[in-house]
């Protein structure tokens, strides 16, 4: 898939297109990855080992799944970042129903300009986001900045299998299959082609890895997870 053509991830498209299908996306999420998505962030959470001391900043919190998994996992507060106000909204409001509002608190800003001071958070997180925006270099540069020295990274992001075999079907799944059901289930034509799309453009991990040392990282580390449909990227502030 990385001959694919790299699609137009100007924040006012990449916001709107989220603000649109934030009311089924959590469902879109369990159904399309067979429930499977709550255990790569649990995984990429697990990496973090939160005292119950430290703060997480979560970037690309969406609908704050990670966020909470985060809360539930030690943080002792959490920020979570997105520029979409309709999945911040929904975010918000399991928040409030898990209890956690005095505890995690969500703001609208760019993952490319964080609203965070500088070495201010002990640990970060971005699931499934940082494929998302437009000069990923730019984000992980920003998270360098406001994670203090030390501190942990964990970003999850989909990846393409190696397996011969389970490359050909993950292909199918994700350019064939799963555009049509995303499409049927949200209502939106472009969001769940754009899937594949930005999938297909991301850099592979070896690459990645390389921009996350340039950003101020060492430590860095490219797990795959389930045959690698999706990988967890490990780093530590220097
Ligand atoms: C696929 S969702 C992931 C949400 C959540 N992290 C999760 O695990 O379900 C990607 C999120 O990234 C947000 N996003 C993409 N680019 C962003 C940027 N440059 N700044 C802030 N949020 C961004 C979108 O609004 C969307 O909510």
């Amino acid at each position: 898939m990385a001959e694919q053509p790299v699609p137009d991830k100007s924040p006012n498209r990449i916001a709107g297109m989220f603000d649109a299908i934030a009311p089924r996306y959590d469902l879109l999420n369990r159904v399309l990855s067979a429930g499977i998505d709550q255990r790569w962030r649990a995984r990429a959470i697990h990496s973090l080992r939160l005292a119950g001391t430290d703060t997480l900043l979560d970037v690309c919190t969406g609908t704050a799944d990670v966020a909470l998994a985060g809360r539930a996992a030690g943080a002792s507060r959490v920020l979570g970042v997105d520029f979409s106000g309709a999945m911040l909204s929904l975010g918000l409001a399991k928040v409030r129903a898990a209890g956690q509002d005095g505890r995690i608190v969500l703001v609208r800003g760019d993952a490319m300009q964080l609203p965070v001071a500088s070495g201010s958070t002990d640990a970060a997180t971005v699931a499934f986001g940082i494929r998302n925006v437009q000069r990923p270099e730019v984000a992980c540069a920003e998270m360098a900045r406001a994670l203090r020295s030390g501190g942990r990274l964990a970003i999850l992001e989909f990846g393409v299998p190696r397996l011969p075999g389970v490359r050909a079907l993950y292909r199918w799944y994700f350019t064939r299959l799963l555009p049509l059901v995303g499409k049927f289930v949200s209502g939106h034509g472009g969001a769940y082609s754009y899937l594949p799309e930005s999938v297909g453009s991301f850099p592979p991990p070896a690459e990645f890895m390389t921009i996350l040392r340039q950003a101020g990282f060492d430590d860095v580390r490219a797990d795959p997870l389930t045959f690698g449909i999706v990988y967890l990227y490990t780093a530590r502030k220097l």
